[in-house]
C-alpha cells in the first residue's frame, strides 16, 4: 500500500515538472529574452483632422470588416507591416475580420474623391460591393475620414518624410522645394504628384523614352521582371497570373494610352498598394524604370478590350442622376464581359 502512494506521488511530481518546463519554455523564457528594439520607423504623428478621422473609422465600426495588419503569409495584401507602423495607434485597429480587404497600405491608392464617392456609394465604384453605404456622414466626418486614410501605409512614411517626422532630419531636403499639401491633395485621376512629375523631369533628361532601341532595351529588363506577372505580350496574362487574387494589369487596355509617361514611372517606382505590384524603385534603377516606360508604351494596343472608364471625380457628380446611371451601366457592361471571358479584363486600372 506505502508503496503504491509513493508511485503516484513520483509520477504527480513528474507530471508537474513537465508541465513547469512547458510554461517556462513557452511563456517564461520567450518574455524575458525577446527584447526587441522599439522601431521608430512609421512613426508618425496625425493631424487634428487625420486624428478625428481616426475616431470616424473607430466609430463608425470600418474595423469589423477591415483589418490593418500585413503578415508574411498575407503579402499578397502589400508591403508587410513593421512595428513602427502601430506608434502612437492606441487603441489600435488591428482588426480580425477581412470581410472587406485589409487597409495597411490603402494610403495613397485612391485620389481623396474616390473615397468620398466610394462612401456615399460604394456600387457606384465597386460594381457588387457590400460595403454599406456611409453617406450620412456629415462633410467633416468624410473629409476626415478621407484624411486618416490617406495615411495609411506608405503614404504616411512618404508624408512623414516630407514633414521631417521619422526621424531622419536628412529627409527634410525633401520637404523643401515643395509645397506642404500632401501629395494626395494634388491627385487627379490620371496624373503622378507634383515630385513624381519633378523627379521624371530630371530622369528622363537622359533617356528619349520614344526611342525604339530604348525601348528594345525596356523590352530585355520587363521579359525577366515583369512578364511572369504581366505576360510576355502585356495582357496580364502570366504564368503566376491565375494563382493571384488581383490580377496583373492588362497593359494592352486602351485606358493606359492615356498615362503620362511619369504616371508610369510613379507606378513602377512605387508599386500599387494592396496588390502584389512590387515597389521597383527598390530594385530597379531610375534608368532602368525609364527604359521599362519607353518599352510599355511601345505595347500593341487591344481595341478589344473595353475603353471604358468610370468616373466619380467629386461630390457634386453623386447628386446627378445621369452620371451615376452612366457609371451604373459602364460597370455592368465590364462585369459582363468579364463573366463571358475572364482572362479579357484581368484586372488594371485603377477604378
Ligand atoms: C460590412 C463590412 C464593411 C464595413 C462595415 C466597411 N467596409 Fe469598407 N469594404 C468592404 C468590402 C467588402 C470592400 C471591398 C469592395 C469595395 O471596395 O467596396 C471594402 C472596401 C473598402 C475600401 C477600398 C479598399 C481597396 O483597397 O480597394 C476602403 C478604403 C474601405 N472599404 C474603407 C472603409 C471605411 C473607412 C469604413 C468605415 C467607415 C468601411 N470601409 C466599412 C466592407 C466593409
Ligand atoms: C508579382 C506580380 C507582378 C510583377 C512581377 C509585376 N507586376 Fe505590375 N502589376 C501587378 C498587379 C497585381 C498590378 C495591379 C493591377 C490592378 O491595379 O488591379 C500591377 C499593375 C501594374 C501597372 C498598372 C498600374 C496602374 O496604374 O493601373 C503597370 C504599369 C505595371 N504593373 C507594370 C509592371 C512592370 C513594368 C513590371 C516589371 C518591372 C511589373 N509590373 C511587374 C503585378 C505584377
Amino acid at each position: 500500500m506505502q508503496h503504491r502512494i509513493l508511485n503516484y506521488l513520483i509520477a504527480a511530481v513528474f507530471v508537474a515538472l513537465i508541465f513547469l518546463t512547458i510554461i517556462f519554455v513557452t511563456a517564461i523564457l520567450p518574455a524575458t529574452t525577446f527584447q526587441p528594439e522599439a522601431t521608430k520607423q512609421g512613426a508618425y504623428v496625425y493631424t487634428l483632422s487625420e486624428a478625428h478621422g481616426r475616431e470616424v473609422y473607430k466609430r463608425e465600426g470600418c474595423v469589423y470588416c477591415h483589418t490593418q495588419f500585413v503578415r508574411y503569409q498575407d503579402r499578397e495584401m502589400g508591403e508587410m507591416v513593421l512595428a513602427g507602423d502601430y506608434v502612437n495607434q492606441t487603441p489600435h485597429l488591428l482588426g480580425t475580420e477581412r470581410t472587406g480587404p485589409d487597409l495597411s497600405n490603402v494610403g495613397g491608392k485612391y485620389p481623396d474623391a474616390w473615397h468620398v464617392a466610394h462612401h456615399m456609394q460604394p456600387r457606384a465604384v465597386k460594381p457588387g460591393s457590400l460595403m454599406p453605404s456611409f453617406s450620412y456622414l456629415s462633410e467633416r466626418d468624410m473629409k476626415d475620414l478621407v484624411a486618416y486614410l490617406q495615411t495609411l501605409g506608405r503614404e504616411r512614411e512618404l508624408e512623414a518624410r516630407r514633414r521631417g517626422l521619422d526621424g531622419k532630419p536628412e529627409h527634410k531636403e525633401v520637404a523643401g522645394g515643395h509645397s506642404a499639401a500632401p501629395a494626395h491633395d494634388r491627385l487627379t485621376w490620371l496624373e503622378a504628384p507634383q515630385e513624381m512629375r519633378d523627379e521624371w523631369k530630371r530622369v528622363s533628361k537622359n533617356v528619349d523614352t520614344n526611342n525604339s532601341a530604348i525601348a528594345n532595351s525596356g523590352r530585355g529588363i520587363y521579359m525577366q521582371n515583369c512578364a511572369v506577372c504581366h505576360g510576355v505580350t502585356g495582357r496580364g496574362n502570366g504564368p503566376i497570373s491565375s494563382s493571384m487574387i488581383k490580377k496583373p494589369a492588362n497593359l494592352t487596355r486602351p485606358f493606359y494610352r492615356a498615362y503620362t509617361d511619369a504616371l508610369y514611372y510613379w507606378r513602377l517606382k512605387e508599386g500599387v498598394a494592396g496588390t502584389r505590384m512590387p515597389r521597383w524603385g527598390r530594385s530597379l534603377s531610375e534608368q532602368q524604370l525609364a527604359y521599362l516606360v519607353a518599352f510599355i508604351k511601345t505595347l500593341p494596343v487591344d481595341p478589344s478590350t473595353p475603353t471604358g472608364q468610370v468616373e466619380v471625380t467629386n461630390y457634386s457628380q453623386l447628386d446627378q442622376p445621369q452620371l451615376m446611371d452612366k457609371n451604373y451601366n459602364e460597370i455592368e457592361r465590364l462585369s459582363e464581359l468579364h463573366a463571358e471571358n475572364p482572362e479579357l479584363v484581368p484586372g488594371g486600372g485603377r477604378h
